[in-house]
């Protein structure tokens, strides 16, 4: 939750935001963030690799989203299209959709860098432009969903695109997570919260009052709610275990609480045909 990168100063609310104010927010967050985010943590997330989260998954070990080979992929809230990239050099047809034009700017820095081009698109999780039944394969690894505050017409608009027995997989912070802290420390494996208060995470610029930064808690129940209310069937929920010798921290992830308390959910189903 809380931003570690230069930002303007904030004070954090709990309050309800709705879907607009969450993207003027998140947009130009995002925008402010990709130099740092990029700079940061691309070497560890691999400029042709699939991870699914801090922890260090990769496609390549969980294989949730099966063989992409020939399919076409739509990955949401791509950031710099790494993810996309695996999928390309796995035989499948990417594209990245993102809501923040710097980290696109970054997807095609790394594009003419690795001569593996991902076609990207700028847009919003709840209005993906793409026909009905386009993809076979539907993912986001830490992308866009936990950003959004109409998750139901995300999971609408993922269902729309996707063709009946398509599969969409996304990995989140672990819902559990939103009891505690976001603290790598000792401090952060204190339950603190509710984990049943829905209220948004909320940072205001104290110099203009504007929001700029908003996330948004779903329990597991509201996610598996979610999906069947869209046609999914779920198949999986992969809890990454944190590796023995991981000494990675990235933001509120650390081996201090990932020995204990899971980090990341991904949720993986499959849309039902007919
Ligand atoms: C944590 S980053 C993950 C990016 C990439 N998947 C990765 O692993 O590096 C979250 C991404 O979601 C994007 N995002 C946030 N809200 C979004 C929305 N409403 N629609 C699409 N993308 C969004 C952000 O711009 C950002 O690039």
């Amino acid at each position: 939750m809380e931003q570690a990168w230069p930002h303007p100063a904030v004070r954090v609310e709990r309050r309800r935001v709705d879907e607009a104010e969450s993207r003027r927010a998140n947009g130009p967050d995002w925008d402010r963030y990709a130099d740092e985010y990029q700079a940061t943590h691309g070497t560890f997330l691999g400029d042709v690799g699939f991870v699914w989260g801090p922890e260090g998954l990769t496609e390549d070990d969980a294989g949730v989203l099966g063989d992409v080979t020939g399919l076409d992929v739509l990955e949401v809230g791509c950031g710099a299209g790494q993810c996309s990239r695996w999928v390309a050099g796995q035989g499948g047809r990417p594209i990245g959709l993102d809501l923040s034009h710097r980290q696109l700017q970054h997807s095609r820095r790394i594009d003419a860098e690795t001569d593996v081009i991902v076609p990207v698109v700028q847009g919003t999780a709840t209005h993906l432009p793409f026909a009905e039944g386009r993809f076979d394969v539907v993912f986001c690894s830490f992308g866009a969903l936990q950003f959004i505050s109409d998750l139901d017409q995300a999971v609408s608009e993922t269902a729309r695109v996707l063709r009946p027995g398509g599969r969409f997989a996304f990995s989140i912070t672990h819902p559990t997570r939103w009891s505690f802290p976001d603290d790598p420390g000792e401090a952060g494996l204190v339950a603190s919260q509710s984990y049943w208060d829905r209220t948004p995470y909320v940072e205001v610029d104290d110099s203009t009052g504007v929001v700029a930064y908003v996330e948004h808690h779903r329990t597991v129940g509201d996610w598996v709610r979610v999906l069947a209310g869209h046609g999914f069937a779920l198949v999986d929920l992969v809890e990454p275990e944190w590796p023995e010798g991981h000494d990675r921290v990235w933001g509120g992830w650390s081996g201090t609480r990932g020995r204990f308390t899971p980090g990341t959910a991904i949720f993986v189903a499959d849309l039902r045909s007919g």
